[in-house]
């Protein structure tokens, strides 16, 4: 009888997605970045939207456009105010889906004006941005919470060390050693990690097809 409501399962879920990379400044012209495009957590944020779900997404610098207007899109360039976005939305979501590829470390000292070439070696001081994943998961109550994790080593090992330690729900192991798999491009080739340390690998998909199967995923374990 609610088969309209039934093509909508994510309906009444509120989902908080961060996605892209994050620019840490080294002066007013100078950053720290990396070769995320957001794709894939952009992908994840506008199939949830037409599953129903409502969608604060927030996002590094990208070149992307979203299409589903059921998108709060929330612009941000640090990890520092990745992490206080995250913080604001995070009490108010069901599900929380952590795909951008945070900097690890920011220079601990921005200079005010532009650096001018002198020497021939020059050293930047990095400082640890904080851990927006973990500190989500401590401050977890009900909320389904995932982490992605990109390895080059000990693939799985390391994915369900990080599960552990952040407390998540489920965490999305990123292979970039795979062909069609990684950063820039529109493909990817991921393999789930439960709680109860099942693994689930998938073959390489358009990451459209990806979101796809992460969001199925999250719907079974959660009835949504
Ligand atoms: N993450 C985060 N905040 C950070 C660093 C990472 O929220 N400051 C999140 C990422 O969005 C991802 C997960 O943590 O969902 C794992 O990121 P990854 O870089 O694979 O792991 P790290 O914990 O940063 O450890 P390392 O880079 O040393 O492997
Ligand atoms: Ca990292």
């Amino acid at each position: 009888e609610n088969d309209i409501l039934s093509k909508l399962p994510l309906k009444g879920k509120k989902f908080l997605i961060t996605a892209g990379p994050t620019y840490e400044a080294i002066d007013p012209v100078r950053f720290i970045g990396n070769h995320s495009s957001g794709k894939m957590g952009y992908a994840i944020a506008e199939i949830a939207a037409s599953l129903g779900a409502e969608v604060v997404l927030i996002s590094g610098p990208t070149a992307l456009k979203l299409e589903n207007d059921f998108v709060k899109i929330i612009h941000v360039t640090s990890a520092e105010e990745m992490y206080n976005a995250a913080q604001e939305y995070f009490d108010k979501c069901n599900m929380a889906i952590l795909s951008a590829a945070v900097a690890d470390y920011r220079p601990s000292e921005v200079a005010s004006e532009k650096i001018k070439k002198k020497t021939d070696d020059l050293t930047l001081q990095l400082t640890k941005t904080k851990d927006i994943l973990a500190s989500l998961g401590e401050i977890k109550e009900d909320q389904f919470l995932v982490g992605f994790a990109l390895e080059t080593e000990n693939e799985e090992e390391n994915a369900k060390l990080k599960l552990k330690k952040k407390n998540l729900d489920l965490i999305v192991l990123n292979s970039l050693r795979d062909k069609g798999a990684g950063f820039q491009t529109d493909t990817n080739k991921i393999t789930l990690i439960t709680k109860d340390n099942k693994v689930l690998p998938f073959p390489v998909k358009p990451k459209k097809e990806v979101a796809k199967d992460i969001l199925e995923y999250i719907i079974e374990q959660t009835n949504a």
